[in-house]
């Protein structure tokens, strides 16, 4: 099976992409949150198996230059715009290799950090356990892996249809998205039409390496936690912690898993979930089975982190917290400060609510200071990898990690963002570039999402 997988990936561009959920300064947290003292990111040593183009790691090199990172791909045209982007953006504490996982030999670990996102899924049984018996060698002693996967629960429903779009596509020798697109035409079933728009919202870039890639395995969560367990590895939940409920979770499922899974492994819990919001995909957390765990889990572990309003707080205290952050003048809040300008609640029952908070995930929250400033700067100036990013017409990723993409157009506006032309400057040439763009909403939309106002 790697034959033809190998033949896919040097053959067309995986498109480049970066994944929050693998994002060292929140797996960092969700570690935490669960007894295991995690390395800081900043200056650890960070490995991505099947790093594609680098659009993940290329951001977090960028981010934390005493950091040492690494990533490995067995597409040599992958590496290669991979090192180009790296040169451009003059990223020297990052190296990619031209490698498949059997052949690579870690020099440069123990790793604090193992990622290996959209690979599981994608790779034949002995590259799967390949991967499993190389995180338990070559994690540091308190290191932290984050393997994604297709959940079998939601995914099931997918092959269905996945077959019946290749028998279209045999037949009528037309593409993926094509094939898609009949079989939406004959389909009622909604829950069918669902699946069909989510694949064909994913574009032809995508569904070849995804859906309908050669390999895609889809495990249930309990099959992969014990061939994790069976390499040395023990298992800590999703990768984000507010991740380890389903998206979509009403207050009484929360109820029901209560009343249900009270006394019993959290594992079954996990899996019983699973199957009952059909979910399809995990950002699973892992670190070695011998790594050194808290006995007993303090709420006040909470204290330490940074944290970010995302979500809307239930109740009352809930929102005096929101509203303390809100008010803040930085992109981020030093949980600390909460208590402080909270201090007649007293601190270990706002370190419960701010604990409660991130796993609900009406609270975000991260290792460090997030980089970025609440004022929209007078003459925006991209970092030196998002200009690489822009003359590539590429996603530009942004804070928190999200790759954004853009229309051609915006391209030519975002190119000169080099903090020579001031907000009337670039409105003008914007007017010129990009006639239909409403430039006030497009840059305070950029502001939001943290892309123009990157701190040093
Ligand atoms: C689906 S892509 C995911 C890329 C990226 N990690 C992401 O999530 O966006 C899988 C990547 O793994 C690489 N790959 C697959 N099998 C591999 C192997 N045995 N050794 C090294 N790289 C491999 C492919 O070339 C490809 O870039």
């Amino acid at each position: 099976m790697e034959e033809p997988l190998s033949d896919l990936y040097r053959a067309r561009d995986y498109p480049a992409m970066s994944h929050p959920v693998a994002d060292p300064a929140v797996n960092f947290v969700a570690a935490r949150l669960v007894g295991l003292e995690a390395p800081f990111p900043g200056d650890a040593r960070i490995l991505e198996i099947g790093c594609a183009s680098g659009h993940h790691l290329l951001p977090l090199a960028e981010r934390w230059p005493a950091a040492r990172l690494t990533g490995i791909d067995f597409s040599g045209r992958a590496i290669r715009r991979a090192r180009g982007l790296a040169e451009e953006a003059g990223l020297s504490n990052v190296d990619f290799h031209e490698c498949a996982l059997d052949a690579f030999e870690a020099h440069d670990g123990p790793y604090d950090f193992i990622i290996a996102h959209g690979f599981f899924s994608w790779v034949p049984d002995e590259v799967k356990a390949r991967l499993l018996s190389f995180c338990h060698e070559h994690l540091s002693s308190n290191g932290l892996a984050v393997i994604s996967f297709n959940v079998e629960a939601g995914w099931c429903a997918r092959r269905p249809l996945i077959e019946k779009s290749r028998a279209i596509q045999q037949f009528g020798g037309v593409d993926e998205m094509a094939a898609l697109g009949l079989l939406k035409s004959v389909t009622k079933d909604p829950a069918d039409l669902a699946i069909i728009d989510d694949m064909l919202a994913k574009g032809p870039g995508i569904l070849p390496f995804d859906d309908f890639a050669p390999v895609n395995d889809a495990w249930p969560l309990d099959r992969f936690v014990m061939a994790a367990g069976n390499c040395g590895l023990r298992w800590l939940g999703e990768s984000v912690a507010s991740n380890n409920r389903p998206q979509v979770w009403s207050a009484q499922d929360e109820a029901e898993a209560a009343r249900l899974f009270n006394d019993r492994p959290l594992l079954e819990l996990h899996q019983w979930m699973d199957e009952r919001s059909q979910r399809t995909f995990r950002a699973a957390m892992f670190c070695r089975e011998d790594a050194p765990m808290q006995a007993r889990i303090s709420t006040e572990v909470a204290l330490d982190f940074e944290l970010l309003a995302t979500g809307a707080p239930p109740h009352p205290m809930a929102e005096r917290i929101y509203e303390t952050i809100k008010e803040h003048g930085r992109a981020s809040v030093p949980a600390r400060h909460v208590v402080n300008a909270l201090a007649r609640f007293g601190e270990k029952e706002i370190a419960r609510e701010i604990f409660l908070g991130i796993a609900a995930g009406w609270l975000s929250a991260r290792c460090e200071p997030l980089r970025a400033s609440r004022q929209l700067p007078e003459s925006p100036k991209l970092s030196a990898l998002q200009s690489a990013c822009v003359r590539r017409k590429l996603p530009v990723v942004d804070a928190l990690h999200r790759p954004c993409a853009f229309p051609e157009s915006d391209y030519a506006v975002l190119s000169l963002m080099d903090g020579c032309l001031d907000l009337g400057g670039l409105k003008a040439r914007a007017a010129v570039l990009s006639p239909h763009l409403d430039f006030d909403r497009w840059i305070g939309h950029l502001h939001a999402l943290h892309l123009l106002s990157r701190l040093p």
